[in-house]
């Protein structure tokens, strides 16, 4: 069984499925509200209801321009305003106005994040690369063990890199240890702390936190809580790709995720086959295409969120582990024994402490 939109073909054959399967499965999408569903995210209601927010990425590509409302607010005139934010600031970076303290124009961009907040731009600019041409080379540091800082900062030359500190809430203690590392790396070559708003940029939610952080809010790169971590690598947080392979591409890369949700038309032609697996094919790996590619996966996670009963946005677990690492960071420091968590928690402290050398 396949779809054939003319540009990408699907083809689902090799999964348990014949036509009365489908056509199950369609009924049961409509009868646990996929329609409707669908509908409420794109009208921007509150759907990621245990955090009471709107989930709006698909306003991110919305290159319709059609008026998105959220509590009474045309949210397309923000998105807007940052994409222009973003193409000023890419044309100045990639053509050399843009200079570092010393005067150099910048080569190399370091995307300190983690999360949605690296692993998406680092995706979208591995499969972009043959579209980088005239454009800054890209790293990306996610790891709090310092040698993924240190590996990449000895390829660098102060003078001429540009960080980019990538944190939705700028709290996240991986993201916020690399950014102080990089920072004082900085520092050490430029031995000015005015030189720093010409090499680093925040992209975030939270002003206060950049601000606090010493970075200057004009180089901030704004996007908004109804961006979802793993779907914001068309918000700010996309910036290293638009530095990389040119804002053109970027808009490019959000119209084939636009395209996309334009969800797909069936034109199922029967074969056999049992081995659950799909194939993809299309012409070109181009930043359209890609836009288009990965949509299709968020809307397949869309789905399947409705038809399970899962809130796919819901984030409350992973935010714990946040704050149960900042707990547990000062517990390691000594020798005591620890007693503030489950049984399992705190065997797993004690056997650390017992144990490392
Ligand atoms: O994994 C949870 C999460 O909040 C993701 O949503 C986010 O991409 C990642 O952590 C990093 O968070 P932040 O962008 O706030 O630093």
């Amino acid at each position: 069984m396949t779809t054939d939109d003319g540009d990408i073909l699907l083809d689902y054959s090799k999964n348990l499925i014949n036509e009365e399967v489908m056509r199950m499965l369609f009924d049961m999408a409509r009868s646990v509200g996929v329609e409707a569903a669908r509908e409420k995210m794109f009208a921007g209601e509150k759907i990621n209801f245990t955090e009471g927010r709107a989930v709006l990425h698909t306003a991110l590509r919305n290159r319709s321009n059609t008026p998105i409302m959220v509590d009474g607010k045309d949210i397309m005139l923000d998105v807007n305003r940052v994409l222009e934010q973003m193409k000023g600031f890419c044309h100045k970076v990639r053509s050399g106005e843009w200079k570092g303290f010393s005067g150099k124009a910048i080569t190399d961009v370091v995307n300190v994040g983690i999360g949605g907040s690296d692993l998406g731009p680092l995706m979208v600019t591995e499969a972009l690369k043959p579209y980088s041409k005239g454009g800054p080379n890209v790293w990306f540091v996610s790891n709090i063990d310092g040698t993924h800082m240190a590996k990449t900062l000895a390829q660098l030359n102060a003078e001429t890199t540009l960080f980019i500190i990538a944190s939705k809430t700028f709290t996240t203690q991986e993201t916020i240890t690399n950014a102080e590392t990089a920072k004082e790396w900085f520092l050490q070559a430029a031995k000015d702390t005015s030189a720093v708003a010409k090499h680093f940029v925040a992209l975030s939610t939270n002003a206060p936190k950049v601000k606090d952080f010493g970075i200057d809010t004009n180089n901030m790169f704004e996007f908004w809580d109804w961006v979802g971590g793993r779907y914001s690598l068309w918000s700010a947080i996309g910036l290293s790709i638009a530095l990389h392979v040119g804002f053109d591409n970027f808009e490019q890369l959000l119209a084939g995720a636009h395209w996309r949700a334009i969800i797909l038309q069936s034109t199922p032609a029967v074969f056999e086959g049992n081995k659950p697996s799909n194939s993809i094919i299309f012409k070109k790996l181009t930043p359209f295409m890609l836009g288009a590619f990965v949509a299709m996966y968020e809307h397949k996670i869309f789905v399947q969120g409705v038809m399970w009963d899962i809130n796919s946005y819901d984030q409350w677990g992973v935010e714990l582990g946040k704050q149960l690492a900042k707990k547990i960071e000062p517990e390691l420091q000594d020798d005591a024994e620890v007693h503030s968590h489950d049984s399992s928690t705190n065997g797993l402290i004690s056997f650390f402490k017992k144990n490392r050398s």
